[in-house]
């Protein structure tokens, strides 16, 4: 089987490829640009981009969309972080930070998969913005981002570690179980 994935950004190829080859499924990359809308959920985001593509790719695809969410911050950057990412980088987070002690945060990706109909995936898992970048891997907020239980943040783990408990690697299996009920 193989699966389409639109997306601009490498990692998260990377982190497809990794998850579904194992399993006999071939991700391939659509760079395909689409419009990211300013809403107030993941889920609007993805759902928005998806129907778009939809109307213009003849096959099945997916997509994902991912935040990070700040509780001291009131859940920002969330549905922003693409935005503040590349303003400010995951340094201006923790520069918002500064001398603050609740460091909880959590990320959470919704995968949208269009094969004529739209399916919605969603993955989360909980952490905490480290007070230094740690670790050369991954991308974005990795290094940053210490996910709970965990004494590294995802940019000290390989991919395969990373997608054991990762958002990304919770939405792709919850996408896994309904492809194999589905097809
Ligand atoms: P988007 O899903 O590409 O809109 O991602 C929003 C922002 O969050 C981008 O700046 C990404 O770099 C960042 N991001 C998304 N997923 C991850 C991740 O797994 N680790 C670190 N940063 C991420």
């Amino acid at each position: 089987m193989r699966l389409a994935f639109v997306t601009s950004n490498p990692g998260k190829v990377e982190e497809a490829r990794k998850y579904f080859e194992p399993l006999g499924i071939k991700v391939y990359q659509l760079r395909v640009d689409y419009p990211e809308i300013q809403a107030d959920t993941l889920e609007d985001v993805a759902e928005y981009g998806a129907r778009w593509l939809a109307e213009r790719i003849d096959w099945p695809f997916f997509l994902d969309d991912s935040g990070l969410f700040v509780e001291a911050l009131n859940g920002f950057p969330g549905v922003y972080s693409a935005y503040v990412y590349k303003t400010l980088g995951y340094r201006g987070i923790l520069k918002l930070l500064e001398g603050e002690t609740n460091r909880k945060a959590y990320f959470k990706s919704v995968i949208a998969y269009w094969d004529g109909e739209l399916y919605l995936f969603t993955g989360r898992v909980n952490g905490e913005i480290t007070t230094e970048p740690r670790g050369s891997g991954g991308f974005g907020f990795d290094p940053v981002f210490k996910p709970d239980g965990f004494d590294k943040t995802f940019a000290e783990m390989t991919t395969e570690e990373k997608n054991r408990i990762s958002h990304r690697g919770r939405a792709f299996s919850a996408f896994v179980e309904w492809l194999k009920e589905n097809l």
